[in-house]
C-alpha cells in the first residue's frame, strides 16, 4: 500500500510512504517504531513536515507526532510549562499570552510543533528557542528509556542543537520544558521592532508585529508549498568580509561574538536576481529570495535543481557557500542535503 505524504508536509510535494501512524503516547510511537525496524522497515518521525522534503516515496514507516498536552506551574520569578511534543507551537505562543504568560512573542507563526522546536533551535525576531529552554525530554527508542537533557546538554547554536548529532537516528523528542521570567524584558533588537518603547510595549503589541511583518513576507504553505528559509544564513570569517563589504557596501552583516561575520542568504540570492526564477515546478519566492517556494506540482528534483542554481550563481558572484537549513528526506531515510545541491 501506498499513502500520501503531501499533506504531511508544508512543501506538499507528490509523494507516498508504505505506513504512516499517528502517535499519541510513547509507548506507542515505541512499539510501532521497534516493529518497523524488526521488519527491516526505514523510519521517521515527523512533527508538522515544515522543514522537509521528499525527493522521493519514503519506503518505510513514517510517523507523525500527536502527543498532546501542556502543564504549568510557577514560582515567585518563572513561569514553567511542560509541553508535550505534539502541540502546535503557534498555538502554544498563543496560550502562553492568552495566560499572560510573556516571553514567547518573537517566535509567533512559526510553524511545526513544540517537539521539534529544539531540533533547529527556532528562531526568529531576535529570539532563539534556546532562551527559553529548561529541559527536553527524549525517548530512546532502541531501549524504551526516556530521559531530560538539560539546555546546557542540548549544545544549542544557530539551526543547531545534539538532536542533529548525537540524538540524530533512534531518539525520539517527547516534550519540552519552558521556562519564562516574570520580569518580562521586551526583546526589540530586530527590524521593525526596534519601533516599539521598551518601557510601554506589550508582548501582544510584538506578538501583532511579528504576525504582520511574517505574514506580509512569508509564504502561507497552503498557497505555496515552503518549508520556510531553505538556506542558513552563511558564517564567514572577518577578511572574506571585508573583501565582499568593500565591492557591495550596502551588504547587510551581523557581526558575530567570535569574529566571524554573519550575512544574509536572503539579500545574496536577491542580489543574483533570482527572485521568481524558476526550475520545472518549483521557484524563488518572489518576496523573500531565502525561501523556494512548490509554485506548480514541484517534484522533490525540481527543489533540489533550483537549490543546486541558486548555490551555484551565490557561490560564483560571492564566493560564499550555503548551506540547506532544510532536511532531505529519500528513499529510505535523510539523505545529505549538501552532498545532494553541491
Ligand atoms: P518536521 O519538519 O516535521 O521535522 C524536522 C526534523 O526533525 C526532521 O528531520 C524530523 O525527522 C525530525 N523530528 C521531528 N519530530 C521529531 C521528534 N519528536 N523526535 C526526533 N526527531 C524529530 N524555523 C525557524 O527556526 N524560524 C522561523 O522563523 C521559521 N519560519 C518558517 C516559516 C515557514 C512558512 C515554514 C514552512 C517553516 C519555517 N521554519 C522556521 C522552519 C520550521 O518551522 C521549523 O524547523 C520547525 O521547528 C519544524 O517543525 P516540524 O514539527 O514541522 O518539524
Ligand atoms: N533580504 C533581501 N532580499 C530578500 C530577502 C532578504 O535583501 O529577498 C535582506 C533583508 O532586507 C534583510 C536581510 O536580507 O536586510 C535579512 O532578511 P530577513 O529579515 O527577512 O531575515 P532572514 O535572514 O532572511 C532569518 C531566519 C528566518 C527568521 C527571520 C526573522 C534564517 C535562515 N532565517 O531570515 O527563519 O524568521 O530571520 O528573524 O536564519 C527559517 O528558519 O525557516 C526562517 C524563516
Amino acid at each position: 500500500m501506498k499513502y500520501s505524504l503531501t499533506p504531511f508536509h508544508t512543501f506538499h510535494l507528490a509523494a507516498n510512504a508504505s505506513k504512516i501512524v499517528e502517535f499519541s503516547s510513547a509507548e506507542q510511537l515505541l512499539n510501532e517504531w521497534q516493529t518497523a525496524v524488526n521488519n527491516h522497515q526505514p523510519v521517521l518521525i515527523l512533527g508538522q513536515g515544515s522543514n522537509v522534503i521528499f525527493l522521493d516515496d519514503f519506503d518505510g514507516c513514517v510517523f507523525i507526532n500527536k502527543l498532546k498536552g501542556i502543564t504549568h506551574h510557577e514560582d515567585e520569578q518563572f513561569h514553567y510549562l511542560h509541553v508535550q511534543g505534539g502541540e502546535n507551537w503557534h498555538e502554544l505562543v498563543k496560550w502562553t499570552l492568552a495566560n499572560n504568560i510573556a516571553g514567547l512573542e518573537n517566535l509567533a507563526l512559526i510553524p511545526g510543533v513544540a517537539g521539534s522546536a529544539p531540533i533547529q533551535n527556532i528562531g526568529a525576531y531576535g529570539v532563539e528557542f534556546e532562551r527559553v529552554c529548561d529541559f527536553v525530554e527524549v525517548l530512546n527508542l532502541r531501549t524504551g528509556d526516556i530521559f531530560r537533557l538539560t539546555k546546557q546538554e542540548c549544545q544549542f547554536g544557530y539551526r543547531e542543537s545534539v538532536f542533529k548529532h548525537q540524538y540524530k537516528d533512534e531518539f525520539a523528542i517527547l516534550s519540552v520544558g519552558i521556562k519564562l521570567t516574570k520580569a518580562w524584558q521586551p526583546v526589540l533588537s530586530y527590524g521593525s521592532l526596534t519601533q516599539f518603547d521598551p518601557q510601554s510595549v506589550t508582548p501582544q503589541q510584538v506578538f501583532d508585529e511579528v504576525c504582520a511583518v511574517r505574514s506580509a513576507k512569508l509564504p502561507n504553505p497552503d498557497e505555496f508549498g515552503n518549508a520556510g528559509s531553505f538556506f542558513k544564513n552563511p558564517v564567514i570569517d572577518a577578511a572574506k568580509f571585508t573583501q565582499i563589504q568593500t565591492a557591495y557596501p550596502n551588504i547587510p552583516n551581523y557581526p558575530q561574538a567570535d569574529g566571524t561575520v554573519k550575512l544574509a542568504a536572503g539579500w545574496l540570492i536577491d542580489q543574483c536576481e533570482l527572485k521568481g526564477f524558476q526550475v520545472g515546478g518549483a521557484a524563488v519566492h518572489e518576496k523573500q529570495a531565502l525561501v523556494l517556494i512548490n509554485k506548480q506540482a514541484a517534484a522533490g528534483s525540481d527543489v533540489v535543481a533550483l537549490a543546486k542554481e541558486v548555490r551555484r550563481r551565490v557561490r560564483e558572484k560571492f564566493g560564499v557557500e550555503l548551506h540547506p537549513e532544510v532536511r532531505f528526506m529519500g528513499k529510505n531515510g535523510e539523505v545529505n542535503s549538501e552532498e545532494v545541491t553541491r
